[in-house]
């Protein structure tokens, strides 16, 4: 079986682990601090704040920006966590549609849908490329709202120069084992601004101003030193691995760009393939040829956010097209720094067999 995606673990995070497991102090301390100013210093921010999944970064963050009763405008085209996490932080999610060839925020019908209760949007970097943050940023300061970019798939992606989960007032990352880099479990918030950095500090452990002190409703989010200690080798790898995601991206670009849609890089960002996703009137034949082959695959999204059964029992009604569209025609292949290259030769025959036999 080929997987569709496999961590990037060794010896490094093996010994890393053991230490954390000798000195005996295995929850929140030396490593998620050493760990939290490595991220910090790579993503190019002044802060960040490790937690224990990307879900919960996107709480705090939201949390932290104060989005409650307030509406946040988000993709539908992305995962269940984006939307839900606003309904957690008391917000209610807009959905809005997506651009057909990046497979991200439209910013055209971000216009569209900002109300006077529109207090923040929440680009989703999508498989690993950045939204269009130019046009994401002026709309923000046009309106005078919040920026909270869902960075869980985009770990190094970059917009013009400037890393993913440095442009907008705060973002979240997962470190879920599928992503381009793990800590197991876990999630980190990054921003510039002094007071969220604050807010989310207090939120992640039960809003707690000073010892035992706690003056609002808090959380315990925290990441453990076990988690962090992953994550400081993972992040060492991160950009050897990030080239080979494209490299292999680029091997895929060349063998299918005739067969299938093949992803489309924006000239401003830097993609780095999280997933390689590419688009085929009849996915059902391609999945029945990957089952039969041992290839492993991966089908985000089949069903738009707005349409899933949570969203519909909330009274979500609006069609986007785009969206629903592309749920029909997406489907990711294996592109993990771990394939070797005679697998990703037999993924790239299979679908061009597919394609020919049509
Ligand atoms: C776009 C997006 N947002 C949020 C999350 C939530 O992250 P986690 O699974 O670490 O809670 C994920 C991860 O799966 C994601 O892909």
């Amino acid at each position: 079986m080929i997987p569709i995606a496999r961590p990037w673990i060794g010896e490094e995070e093996k010994k890393e682990v053991e230490k954390v497991l000798d000195s005996g102090m295995l929850a929140y301390g030396e490593w998620v601090k050493n760990f939290e100013n490595e991220f910090a210093k790579y993503i190019g921010v002044r802060e960040a704040l490790a937690t224990t999944n990307g879900t919960q970064a996107l709480i705090l963050a939201l949390e932290a920006v104060g989005v409650k009763n307030k509406e946040v405008i988000v993709p539908s085209f992305t995962f269940i966590a984006s939307a839900t996490s606003i309904i957690r932080a008391g917000g209610k999610p807009v959905f809005v549609d997506v651009e057909e060839r990046t497979f991200n925020i439209d910013p055209e019908d971000v216009r569209k849908k900002i109300t006077k209760n529109t207090k923040a949007i929440m680009p989703v970097h999508l498989y690993g490329q950045a939204a269009n943050m130019d046009e994401i940023m002026e709309i923000a300061e046009d309106h005078e709202l919040y920026v909270i970019e869902d960075a869980a798939q985009a770990h190094g992606a970059e917009w013009r120069g400037k890393k993913a989960g440095s442009i907008g007032h705060i973002a979240a990352f997962s470190f879920y084992p599928t992503k381009n880099m793990t800590t197991g479990e876990g999630g980190m918030v990054t921003t510039n601004d002094e007071n969220l950095a604050e807010k989310v500090s207090m939120l992640r452990n039960h809003g707690q101003t000073s010892r035992y002190m706690h003056e609002f409703l808090g959380w315990n989010f925290r990441m453990t030193n076990i988690a962090a200690a992953i994550g400081l080798v993972q992040l060492k790898k991160l950009d050897k691995a990030n080239d080979i995601r494209r490299e292999n991206a680029k091997y895929y670009n060349d063998m299918l760009g005739d067969y299938v849609i093949t992803p489309y890089e924006h000239p401003n960002a830097k993609h780095v393939y999280h997933q390689y996703t590419i688009r085929v009137k009849d996915r059902d034949k391609l999945v029945e040829l990957f089952k039969k082959e041992g290839i492993g695959y991966g089908i985000y999204y089949p069903m738009g956010n707005h349409e899933q059964p949570i969203m519909q029992k909330l009274g979500y009604t609006a069609k986007l097209p785009v969206t629903e569209k592309l749920c029909k025609e997406v489907i990711s292949i294996p592109v993990h720094p771990l394939i070797t290259r005679e697998d990703r030769e037999k993924v790239a025959e299979t679908i061009i067999l597919h394609a020919r036999n049509l």
